[in-house]
């Protein structure tokens, strides 16, 4: 299989997008973990630190890489030739809005979306979620990577 992209906002990366990645880079020959500049939505990390994280947890997957991206996805893929991206469902929750997405990058594009079945150890998670945990002092241990628990806990310090 060629390549595919894992696209999102990643403020910050969870174990459960860890677990998509890597199943992604298990049936494509290569994963764009593709991060999304959204200049109108301050997040709790830059767009640079969400990739220095991003590419430190990646690190062990060769055929996975990292990279910003603006304006539409169906652009980021076309410039790439890129046909796939890979998305994970959570719950039934997720599905409506995954689908009109899905739906719509293929109207626009061609583009096909491959949906992976949410891990049931990390189906409950978001970003969200994790922020606001730890924001309150909960421990977010082994639902984000280690290298983050520090950093989580300085952004939130600011
Ligand atoms: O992690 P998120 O915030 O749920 O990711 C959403 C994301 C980045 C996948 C989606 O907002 C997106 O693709 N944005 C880029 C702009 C775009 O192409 N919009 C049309 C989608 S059909």
């Amino acid at each position: 299989m060629p390549s595919a992209v894992c696209p999102g906002s990643f403020d910050p990366v969870t174990n459960g997008h860890l677990d998509v990645f890597a199943r992604a880079a298990d049936v494509f020959d290569e994963v764009v973990v593709a991060v999304l500049e959204n200049k109108s939505k301050a997040g709790l990390f830059t767009v640079e630190e969400r990739i220095q994280m991003l590419q430190e947890v990646v690190a062990p997957y060769p055929n996975i890489k990292v990279e910003a991206f603006h304006g539409l996805l169906v652009d980021f893929c076309a410039a790439r030739s890129i046909k796939s991206i890979v998305k994970g469902l959570r719950a039934v929750s997720d599905f409506d809005y995954e689908l009109q997405m899905a739906q719509m990058n293929f109207r626009l594009a061609g583009v096909e979306t491959f949906f992976v079945s949410a891990n049931p150890l990390y189906s409950y998670l978001s970003s969200s979620l994790i922020k606001e945990i730890a924001k309150y002092g909960g421990d977010v241990s082994g639902l984000v990577p280690d290298i983050l628990l520090a950093r989580l806990n300085a952004a939130l310090a600011k």
